[in-house]
């Protein structure tokens, strides 16, 4: 089939070259030029696992082609993917859809013949209706199907988890439609990869609900941390001792810094939204919004503490500046966070990541970045593990030591066990282990 994805971001970028993969024809249209260029000089502006190869062996057999010219590759498509940023708006914290309807605008304007026309990108229960009614006005005579297929793809495992996925859903509101999108997903069938049809605004919600699902069961062992570090247990066993439950599950049960990304902040901020819009308050994920914030800058106060008290005048040192491992993405990473209330508090940081460095210095400039994890703990006052990136598993804690000016270990992902820290004479603080 001939498939455009329109937005070559994180999600649309992915969908693209899995979907071409699959052997569809697929074009991925983007309003950022420097992006376009940069994809048909072969280069990738996001670091995701394996995307470069998928990338390049679908532009190799001609599957995958990028620009930033709608029109054509829209009248050409069996389908229109619409998978642009919904980020959260500035102030109430409702998705921002301008956007998508930007792009539903655009594309009723280009359509050619019957085209199903798919919201990959995380949309309020609602906004297929809205789309189909811009595309409507827009073109009275269009023949399109409006469709919800929301992605469930982790950062850093996107094409595994676009690959073989837990489950597919797709919201529609027509037979026609159903039969289009069999035909998109149909090589995944044979992973048996369970698909959900159902209706267009159910789609949406379970995007939204399993997101904010997810959130709620980070925030939850977050307390249990918390509760752990008060009363002497070690919350890495009490997830071990609930998670074994199999109504509740062993994923999601890592205590630490409180969750970042650029879904799991706005999805719930959006939920949230459009639960008091209709006026059903979710009261738990209203909670969770309000712990996992307040948790990041608590991060800072125990980095704080493990440094006497007072880091005034003292170098910091951040390992893992992402939100999390395997990504290069910041957004609201629990480091933005760390690194303000300790700037605020008087400390100089210094930070170090494998990928994040250039995103990072976006967000923080004022950071001194290392080159090395070793070169970045030199002369500091205490080094803080932020990301648990595989390169910080296995640090040489005695040359960690030599170089620490004051031998104090902040480790906010509980990589290490406190007694081999601790037998080299380190201050050791971590997350919930009594
Ligand atoms: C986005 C949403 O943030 C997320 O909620 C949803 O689940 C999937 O889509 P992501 O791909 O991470 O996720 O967004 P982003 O990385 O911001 O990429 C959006 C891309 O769309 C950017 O490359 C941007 O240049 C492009 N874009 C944006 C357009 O092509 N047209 C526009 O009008 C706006
Ligand atoms: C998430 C969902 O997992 C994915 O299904 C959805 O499509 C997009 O949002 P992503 O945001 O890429 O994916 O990352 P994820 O691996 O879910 O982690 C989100 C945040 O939770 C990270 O900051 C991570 O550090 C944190 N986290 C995750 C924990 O603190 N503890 C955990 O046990 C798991």
């Amino acid at each position: 089939m001939r498939i455009t994805m329109i937005g070559a971001g994180y999600v649309g970028l992915v969908s693209g070259a899995c979907f071409a993969d699959f052997g569809h024809i697929v074009t991925c249209v983007d309003t950022d030029p420097g992006k376009v260029e940069r994809l048909n000089a072969g280069a990738i502006p996001i670091f995701e696992p394996g995307l470069e190869e998928h990338v390049a062996r679908n532009r190799e057999e001609e599957r995958l082609f990028f620009t930033t010219e709608l029109a054509d590759s829209v009248a050409e498509a069996d389908v229109v993917f619409i998978a642009v940023g919904t980020p959260s708006r500035r102030g109430d914290g409702r998705a921002d859809l301008s956007y998508v309807y930007a792009a539903a605008e655009e594309i009723a304007r280009h359509v050619s013949g019957y085209t199903v026309v798919v919201t990959k990108s995380t949309v309020p229960v609602g906004t297929g209706d809205a789309v189909e009614r811009i595309m409507r006005e827009a073109r009275p005579d269009i023949d399109v199907s409006v469709v919800s297929n929301p992605e469930f793809l982790r950062e850093g495992a996107a094409i595994e988890d676009f690959k073989r996925p837990d489950r597919i859903v797709i919201g529609v509101e027509d037979e026609r439609a159903r039969e289009v999108m069999g035909e998109v997903y149909r090589p995944l069938f044979v992973n048996q990869a369970p698909v959900i049809y159902t209706g267009r605004r159910t789609a949406e919600l379970i995007k939204y609900a399993s997101n904010a699902f997810l959130a709620t069961k980070i925030t939850f062992i977050n307390e249990m941390a918390d509760l752990c570090e008060r009363t002497g247990a070690n919350v890495q066993e009490v997830a071990r001792g609930i998670g074994l439950d199999n109504r509740i599950g062993t994923k999601f049960l890592h205590a630490g810094p409180g969750f970042g990304g650029s879904c799991f902040p706005k999805d719930t901020r959006a939920l949230v939204e459009t639960a008091r819009e209709y006026d059903a308050p979710c009261r738990i994920v209203e909670s969770v919004v309000a712990v996992n914030e307040d948790r990041k800058t608590r991060m800072a106060q125990k980095v704080v503490k493990a440094c006497g008290g007072s880091v005034a005048g003292k170098t910091i040192a951040l390992l893992g500046l992402t939100f999390k491992p395997n990504t290069d993405d910041m957004r609201e990473s629990p480091s933005i966070a760390i690194a303000e209330a300790l700037t605020a508090a008087g400390a100089t940081l210094r930070g170090h990541d494998p990928e994040g460095v250039e995103q990072a210095r976006r967000v923080m400039p004022d950071l001194d970045y290392c080159e090395t994890a070793y070169q970045c703990v030199e002369g500091a006052d205490a080094v803080v593990l932020v990301t648990e990136w595989d390169a910080y598993r296995a640090l040489d804690l005695v040359r960690l030591k030599e170089l620490l000016r004051v031998p104090v270990f902040v480790d906010l992902r509980n990589v290490y066990r406190r007694a081999e820290v601790e037998r080299h004479g380190f201050t050791y603080v971590d997350v919930g282990r009594g």
